[in-house]
């Protein structure tokens, strides 16, 4: 991601820690995977939100790198919920011209999930209306750690020197080096960390925390978001 940012009411790139299915699903007597299913459809309705307030970009965490250490019945309902998604959702994206892509270590998910993935992201690759990146299997510091291999493999061979690293430079080696940085990062459920999300890109993003559970997190509550983000006065180091 690029460190080019927006200048308007409305970010460009939303960022969104989609968190609180746990307890959502709890409070209801219900198994985990109860709010991971209502989280899908706050997911959808937060994509449609975004096409309506004219946001380009949306990226949600959606499985860390971290995740893997859950109860395997929480994983494998988390992988069936992805393709899920993926089938029935693709008529939406193709509707509204939506590029899905992902960023994270693709290549640890299951087979199936993983194929589903590369379909929909083909299918969609020319569409530019709108982009939604699913971040999974994805650890912020990974992909930093991925980016400084790549370099020093760059300088081992002698096609770089040292001195020629920059930040345009480490940001060109991320996953994906021509999407903007997020303007805003959103997460649900009264937790106020980054969890090793896109630490990299977030490092001028506004912060948006609120308590509402992602599964009720709906079109209002974006709306919500997107009028605090208009009152934010973004400095990028300058004074006020
Ligand atoms: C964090 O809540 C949420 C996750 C680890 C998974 C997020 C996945 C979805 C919302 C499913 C929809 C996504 C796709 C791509 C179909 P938590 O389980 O940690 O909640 P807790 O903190 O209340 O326990």
């Amino acid at each position: 991601m690029t460190a080019s940012a927006a200048t308007s009411d409305i970010p460009r790139h939303v960022a969104i820690i989609m968190d609180g299915n746990g307890r959502w699903a709890r409070k209801r007597g219900q198994p985990r995977i109860f709010g991971h299913r209502a989280g899908a459809e706050s997911l959808r309705a937060v994509l449609r939100a975004c096409r309506d307030h004219g946001v380009t970009y949306l990226t949600v965490y959606a499985f860390s790198t971290e995740n893997w250490v859950r109860p395997q019945d929480e994983v494998r309902g988390l992988m069936t919920l992805l393709r899920t998604f993926l089938k029935k959702d693709e008529h939406e994206l193709h509707e509204n011209q939506v590029r899905l892509r992902a960023i994270g270590r693709i290549d640890d998910l299951p087979q199936s999930a993983r194929a589903e993935l590369t379909r929909v992201m083909e299918a969609t690759r020319h569409y530019d209306k709108g982009h939604l990146i699913l971040a999974l299997s994805y650890g912020g510091r990974t992909e930093i750690t991925d980016a400084v291999r790549a370099i020093a493999r760059n300088v081992q061979a002698g096609d770089l020197e040292p001195d020629q690293i920059d930040e345009a430079l480490i940001a060109r080696h991320l996953y994906l080096p021509d999407v903007p940085d997020p303007d805003l990062m959103i997460r649900t459920s009264g937790e106020q960390r980054l969890s090793n999300f896109l630490l990299w890109e977030l490092s001028y993003a506004e912060l948006y925390f609120t308590d509402t559970l992602w599964p009720d997190f709906r079109e209002a509550h974006f709306a919500e978001a997107l009028t605090d983000y208009s009152r934010r006065c973004r400095r990028f180091g300058a004074p006020s």
